[in-house]
């Protein structure tokens, strides 16, 4: 088998990494109110509790290290004969931190900061503050380069489009509850695409993937990638 790769990756491929995921018993939104810290609405009234919810995960994002399972797909990109593109709901950069090249992030970055003013954007201090000035045009209106709930994810086309050429599709440790990358499964069998969960326990759309592999993504990715270029 050959042809071009999608693969969709959400939390569960960094929980090995120590990075928290969201739904999970005790994950993130189970401590901190979603609609406070991850929607336009909390960040315009509070943006001190929201740069501080962000300034603490870009310091674990910054000390955690990738795991085999990012490093799997490193290799996998590295020596499959078709295209391997990697689109990421993570805001951490483990996938590049492991030597990925071509990875999207849709929910954006962490390592970065955006101007709420003129949209410019720069690498992100370790910490950010409301009153922070753009180095662009000096509005004091900066905030993580992250997609909210309300707003619209990034490289929405060019997504879609390589989902449309996909020979085979696969997700990795995601739970299924987002939209649209909840479709992602959808919209890839309808172009025809073969398509794989990964996933510690089935996800929310589990019934919609041809195969489903069980187990934690350090142990089943690497395991997956080895059988893959073992038929190239
Ligand atoms: P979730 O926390 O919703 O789901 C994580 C999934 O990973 C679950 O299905 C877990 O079973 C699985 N998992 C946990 N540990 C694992 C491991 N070691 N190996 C493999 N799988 C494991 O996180 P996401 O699906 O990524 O968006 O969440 C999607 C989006 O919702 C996030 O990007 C974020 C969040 O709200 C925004 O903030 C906009």
């Amino acid at each position: 088998m050959a042809g071009d790769i999608v693969i969709l990756t959400g939390a569960g491929i960094s929980a090995e990494s120590g990075l928290g995921t969201f739904r999970d018993a005790g994950g993130i939104w189970a401590r901190y109110p979603l609609e406070d810290v991850a929607t336009p609405e909390g960040f315009a009234r509070d943006p001190a509790l929201v740069h501080d919810f962000y300034n603490a995960r870009r310091r674990q994002a910054r000390a955690a290290s990738p795991n085999p399972a990012h490093a799997a797909l490193a290799r996998l990109e590295a020596s499959w004969p078709g295209r391997v593109l990697i689109v990421t709901q993570n805001i951490d950069s483990l996938h590049e931190r492991a030597g990925t090249r071509a990875v999207r992030h849709m929910h954006g970055r962490i390592d970065r900061a955006r101007c709420a003013g003129c949209g410019h954007r720069w690498d992100a201090p370790d910490e950010m503050h409301p009153h922070d000035a753009c180095p662009a045009c000096t509005a004091p209106r900066t905030r993580p380069d992250v997609v909210w709930f309300g707003e619209m994810p990034e490289h929405m086309d060019e997504i879609w489009d390589r989902l449309r050429a996909a020979a085979l599709f696969v997700s990795i440790g995601t739970s299924g509850n987002v939209y649209p990358a909840a479709a992602f499964v959808q919209d890839a069998a309808r172009a025809g695409a073969y398509t794989l969960e990964l996933n510690l326990d089935p996800s929310a759309g589990a019934a919609d993937f041809d195969e489903t592999r069980h187990g934690p993504a350090g142990r089943i990715v690497p395991a997956w990638v080895d059988e893959m270029l073992a038929r190239t």
